[in-house]
């Protein structure tokens, strides 16, 4: 079996107003009903292909988790601060035996084909089996710099081995790797063998594996929550796992996957994420367009009424609303609003 690592430790602020500090992006119902949470664990709750699940996350997301959480039999690791997703992982791999092999699942995304992300796991697990470091390759439209890029290299059972990985490149490479072609985006969904991701994190980052080792054996175990021991904790050095392992190691694979993937980063994603109508709007909540294309509304409550606009997000929260255009939606977390919420 296979065991789902579900990672929730990032806070959106790009989607402001509905996502804030008290209540972020994982555990809202962004696309469809449920939460992007409760469908990440939906997608590996199969209990013929997967294990219970591990959570690992930080304190102010913990009554989240729980409220959400259905699974009786899920573990939780409780982290004392955040320390990115390297430290995130480790501890997992140090709770689960060696030879488990985990799918570290981000709990931020949306996939819209689960059939296509299960038999990509079984595919990724596989290679995982033979202590390789996988990641799931999407197929990249644009130079987006936020996303890790992956040059394929010689064919191996379900995917190919890596040549290279390049967290995050600046616009200038990004464009480069799309006109060399051979690329895929990181979609942020690995699995490990554990222990064999242990030895990876031991040779590459020999201090920061030290300590996640020490803040577990120090730890304390309370019901179905594991807590890290704080102090040990705190000496961690905050990397995520795409610079400390898949970077560095030379045992990198990928497994392609096309299943409707986003990773609902922004009002853009989320707007192409939703349902459309027949001009391209996406509606919630009470609302009136009259001559709008590509529009989209989210009111948790007054009415909004729009004419002749395309390609906007309105968005009402409260007493807070935002209009912006969808070119400017990768601005939204440095509005004094997002940021002092
Ligand atoms: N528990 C825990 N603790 N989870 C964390 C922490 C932490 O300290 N930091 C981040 N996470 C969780 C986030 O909640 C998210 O679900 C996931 O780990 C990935 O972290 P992000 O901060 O969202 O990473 P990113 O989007 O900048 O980049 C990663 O994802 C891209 C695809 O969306 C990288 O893997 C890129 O290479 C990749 O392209
Ligand atoms: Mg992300």
């Amino acid at each position: 079996l296979i065991h789902p690592v579900i990672m929730c430790g990032g806070s959106g602020t790009r989607l402001w107003p509905r996502s804030r500090k008290s209540k972020p992006k994982p555990f809202l119902p962004l696309v469809g009903e449920t939460t992007l949470f409760e469908q990440t664990l939906a997608r590996a709750s199969d209990p013929a292909q997967f294990a219970p699940p591990v959570v690992v996350t930080g304190k102010a997301h913990l009554p989240h988790v729980e409220a959400q959480l259905s699974a009786d039999d899920a573990q939780i690791i409780v982290e004392p601060e955040a320390k990115n997703t390297a430290a995130a992982i480790a501890l997992a791999a140090l709770r689960l035996p060696e030879d488990a092999v985990m799918l570290v699942c981000p709990s931020d995304h949306h996939i819209a084909d689960v059939p296509a992300f299960q038999a990509a796991a079984q595919a990724a697990a596989k290679l995982a089996r033979d202590d390789h470091m996988v990641a799931f390759g999407i197929t990249p439209t644009h130079p987006e710099t936020g996303y890790g890029y992956i040059l394929q290299g010689d064919a191996l059972e379900g995917g190919f081995a890596v040549r290279r990985f390049v967290e995050k490149p600046d616009l200038e490479r990004a464009t480069q790797f799309l006109a060399d072609g051979g690329y895929s985006w990181n979609g942020g969904i690995f699995a490990f063998r554990a222990g064999a991701f242990i030895a990876e994190l031991e040779a590459h980052r020999p201090e920061l594996a030290a300590a996640v080792r020490a803040s577990v054996y120090e730890g304390k175990q309370d019901g179905a929550r594991f807590h890290p021991a704080a102090d040990a904790f705190a000496q961690i050095q905050s990397e995520s796992v795409d610079y400390a392992v898949m970077e560095e190691t030379s045992r990198a694979a990928m497994v392609p996957v096309s299943m409707g993937w986003s990773d609902i980063g922004s009002w853009h994603s989320l707007r192409d994420a939703r349902e459309a109508d027949e001009q391209g709007n996406r509606v919630r909540g009470k609302a009136d367009l009259v001559d709008c294309s590509n529009v989209l509304v989210d009111s948790d409550g007054p009415r909004v009424s729009v004419i002749g606009l395309s390609d906007v997000a309105i968005v009402v929260d409260g007493d807070d609303v935002l209009v912006t255009t969808m070119a400017g939606a990768q601005k939204v977390g440095s509005l004094p609003g997002a940021k002092n919420q």
